[in-house]
């Protein structure tokens, strides 16, 4: 009865090794009109309508909107993406930042600035900050996402909380993001033009490329302290012109990301007399992804808590498990490779009864299963089994009604983890490196 559950609860990992997906980051304009008109002809209701209803028309994977305030409403009633966040509320509760998407996430996140400014602008009227999420573009890859909205203005306090908020979100991203592949995209209220915006944090930290400067300037960032490079008002000719509104990308040792294409999307958001929609370019971006040709990961079981970790960016060259060793009582306590070059990783708490297995030469783990329940209100892995090619098992913890096996592509073996750990095992997935 078991094995047959497992049977049709089995996960094959043999994800497409590329693919393509596009995003939009588009500050909305959707403050209450008593405080902000944005000069914008048309009232803000009949323009989110608008807004949402191209969201529709045209093929966005991903999107990111700011300002998504008090006409929330009817921009998800307008709008039919799959999977979209939950509004965090208007002026004065919300942070005006949501996510409407063609793909599914883990590990959603909103994040209130540490910094705000009253210098200019009304960036302490409303909690701003940034969200993170865990996009799952395919079978094991992951993107992480960030959208943000800084603090605006230019006086010498905004500039110091715009600064600050650039750099909490790089902060961020080496915390929650190591090892990954990162999107940032939204409303960074920075030129680069600007001597003291800090936008350049997150190339410098990051390493992130910023794919308007890749894509239109030829890969050199407009010099700090140079004037402006200002888009006219309306429909701009082209994208040789400097927005707030920024896209910067990386990929991991797991998937290649390949900037396709920048564009600003403002003719296809104009009202029926040909008027702009928000006082902000819609800025698109197309990707194309490729998986590295040895590595593959599987998708991550358990719940979103304990604290982020991969062994991806310490693998070895042409890495092959030599021990294996899971740690369990009632629930999995931790998991621990050591390689044949010697390399170790473990991961989760120092807790539970360890049983290993040695695998001999040319032997290989080519499936794990994990089974995952509540533990104090929050989802943690209980049960892991791993099998080698020569058919043997290592077993820990105990099994629950919630289980998946999940299966190396042909060829490939487990040779590390990634997931969230704390004093036992949250949230887990396999790394896979061909044999
Ligand atoms: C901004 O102004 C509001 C309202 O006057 C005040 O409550 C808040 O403490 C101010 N914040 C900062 C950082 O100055
Ligand atoms: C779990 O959640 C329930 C309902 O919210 C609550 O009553 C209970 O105290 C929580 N238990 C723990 C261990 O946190």
């Amino acid at each position: 009865m078991l094995s047959l559950l497992f049977l049709a609860l089995a996960v094959r990992a043999s994800p497409a090794p590329a693919g393509t997906f596009n995003i939009l980051s588009m500050n909305v304009a959707g403050l209450p009109a008593i405080l902000n008109g944005n000069g914008e002809s048309g009232d803000k209701t009949t323009n989110t309508a608008l807004i949402g209803q191209t969201f529709n028309k045209y093929d966005f994977d991903v999107i990111h909107v700011q300002e998504d305030f008090n006409y929330h409403a009817t921009l998800y009633a307008n709008d039919n993406h799959a999977f979209r966040t939950a509004t965090s509320g208007g002026v004065p509760f919300g942070s005006g930042l949501n996510t409407l998407s063609k793909f599914d996430w883990l590990d959603f996140a909103r994040v209130k600035w540490d910094t705000c400014s009253n210098a200019s602008e009304n960036d302490c009227l409303t909690p701003k900050g940034f969200t993170f999420m865990r996009l799952r573009i395919d079978e094991g890859v992951y993107v992480d996402c960030y959208n943000l909205h800084a603090d605006a203005g230019t006086e010498a306090g905004d500039e110091t909380a715009r600064a600050a908020n650039l750099k909490q979100v790089a902060n961020y991203i080496d915390t929650w993001s190591t090892g990954n592949a990162v999107l940032v995209f939204g409303d960074t209220n920075s030129r680069y033009t600007r001597t003291d915006d800090g936008i350049r944090v997150f190339k410098t930290q990051n390493g992130l490329t910023d794919a308007w400067v890749q894509d239109i300037e030829g890969g050199t960032y407009p010099a700090a302290g140079a004037n402006a490079l200002l888009c006219p008002n309306g429909v701009p000719t082209d994208a040789d012109c400097e927005v707030v509104d920024k896209v910067l990308y990386r990929g991991s040792a797991l998937v290649a990301l390949t900037n396709t294409g920048f564009f600003y999307d403002t003719a296809r958001f104009l009202s029926p007399d040909l008027k702009t929609l928000t006082d902000h370019n819609p800025v698109r971006v197309g990707f194309a992804w490729t998986l590295a040709s040895t590595l593959r990961q599987s998708d991550l079981q358990g719940g979103p808590h304990g604290t982020w970790f991969t062994d991806l960016p310490s693998l070895p060259a042409a890495p092959k498990a030599r021990v294996l060793t899971l740690s369990g009582a009632k629930r999995l306590d931790s998991v621990a490779i050591t390689l044949t070059s010697g390399a170790n990783f473990k991961h989760g708490g120092t807790g539970g009864t360890a049983a290993s297995l040695t695998l001999a030469t040319g032997e290989a783990i080519v499936s794990g299963t994990l089974c995952w329940a509540q533990y104090k209100n929050h989802t943690r892995n209980f049960y892991a089994q791993f099998t080698t090619s020569a058919g043997r098992t290592v077993t820990t913890g105990t099994m629950t009604s919630d289980c998946a096996t999940m299966v190396a592509p042909t060829g490939f073996g487990v040779v590390g983890f990634f997931g969230q750990d704390g004093d036992e095992m949250d949230q887990l997935g396999f790394i896979y490196a061909k044999q």
